[in-house]
């Protein structure tokens, strides 16, 4: 009898729908019993050869069971739905009486101390930053600067090549070829940044930092130079720092000096920073060469210019006695916590 097969399509069906743990193994089940495949496709097959007379009770009975199916259907699905969301708030819980994880505090880092403090003093005196790519020009790291073909600080041994016409820049010197073929003068610039040599050792890294300084004016001279440095070394260190400048050489400068100052650490008495002479080298200046000048177009007649570059983190070991350069590239905060004064 159709009836009875009818109501044993529905057992099966409610009995399917019960089963199902989720809302997909419960849209399955509908699919099986209620979709094109399903029994109830076959048994309406069966209804369609029923005698006229017979229809419409047994179409009754269809549609209400197919209804009662719906409602459970809907129902059951509801049911599922609650039970997902309780399984994720379950898991999901926060427990807000757990103490929090506190994120570290990080510490500004000496070289950007350093930097921050040059800055601060040479702006007093009207000088102001700025800033040239990593990747240099081999003209603005060397030609322009006067530092020719040949010469030994283009030994592979010193400069990273990016390729031929491209350096690492070697120095922050670049700088000021950028500056002079940028601005007109009167030019007092600054140019801290990242520097890079193929030398590595206790005492060398490979990547440190320097900062220049760069005047350009009318009637420059060596007293203007050493003026200058004096008046920052004691505004850096302290005001019975002395300064001293040594004859030296540099392509870019002529005549070119070392800049020492008298050794804060021992005051000049001698000490293991100093290596007992009282007095520690802190960078190289100079007058700006006029063949530097000439690079730039501007006239040495009319113009003249120093420069200076300082090291640093040789500063920074200066100023707060630290003995080994591979700390300022550890970035091991407990060593960057101690300069936070
Ligand atoms: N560029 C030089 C160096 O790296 C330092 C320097 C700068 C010397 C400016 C003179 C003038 O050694």
């Amino acid at each position: 009898m159709l009836k009875d097969k009818i109501e044993i399509a529905e057992k099966e069906a409610l009995t399917a729908f019960k089963a199902a743990q989720n809302g997909k193994e419960l849209y399955e089940a509908k699919v099986k019993h209620l979709g094109k495949q399903g029994a109830f496709s076959l048994l309406m097959r069966e209804f369609g050869k029923l005698p006229p007379a017979d229809k419409p009770a047994m179409g009754q009975l269809i549609n209400e069971v197919k209804t009662r199916l719906e409602e459970n259907y809907a129902q059951l699905e509801k049911e599922l739905k609650l039970k997902a969301y309780d399984e994720i708030i379950k898991k999901e819980q926060l427990d807000l009486t757990l103490p929090g994880t506190k994120s570290a505090d990080g510490a500004r880092h000496p070289v950007s101390m350093v930097i921050n403090e040059i800055v601060s003093i040479l702006s007093r005196i009207g000088y102001s930053v700025r800033q040239g790519p990593l990747i240099e020009t081999d003209r603005n790291n060397f030609t322009a600067l006067n530092i020719p073909e040949d010469h030994p600080a283009r030994d592979l041994q010193d400069t990273f090549y990016i390729d031929e016409g491209h350096v690492l820049r070697t120095h922050t010197s670049p700088v000021q070829i950028r500056t002079m073929e940028s601005e007109a003068p009167p030019i007092r610039v600054l140019a801290p940044g990242s520097v890079f040599r193929c030398d590595s050792d206790i005492s060398h890294s490979p990547n440190f930092h320097q900062i220049e300084g760069l005047l350009v004016d009318r009637k420059v001279s060596m007293a203007d130079l050493k003026g200058t440095l004096t008046y920052f070394v004691q505004e850096f260190f302290s005001k019975d720092i002395k300064t001293r400048f040594r004859p030296s050489y540099f392509q870019f400068t002529e005549p070119s000096a070392e800049v020492d100052c008298s050794c804060p650490i021992c005051k000049g008495k001698g000490c293991r920073m100093c290596k007992n002479s009282g007095w520690i080298e802190i960078g190289g200046c100079g007058l700006v060469n006029p063949k530097v000048l000439e690079h730039c177009k501007l006239d040495p007649e009319k113009w003249q210019g120093f420069a200076f570059g300082f090291g640093v983190e040789r500063m920074a070991i200066i100023k707060y006695g630290v003995d080994e350069i591979k700390l300022f590239s550890e970035n091991d905060v407990r060593f960057l916590k101690q300069f936070q004064f």
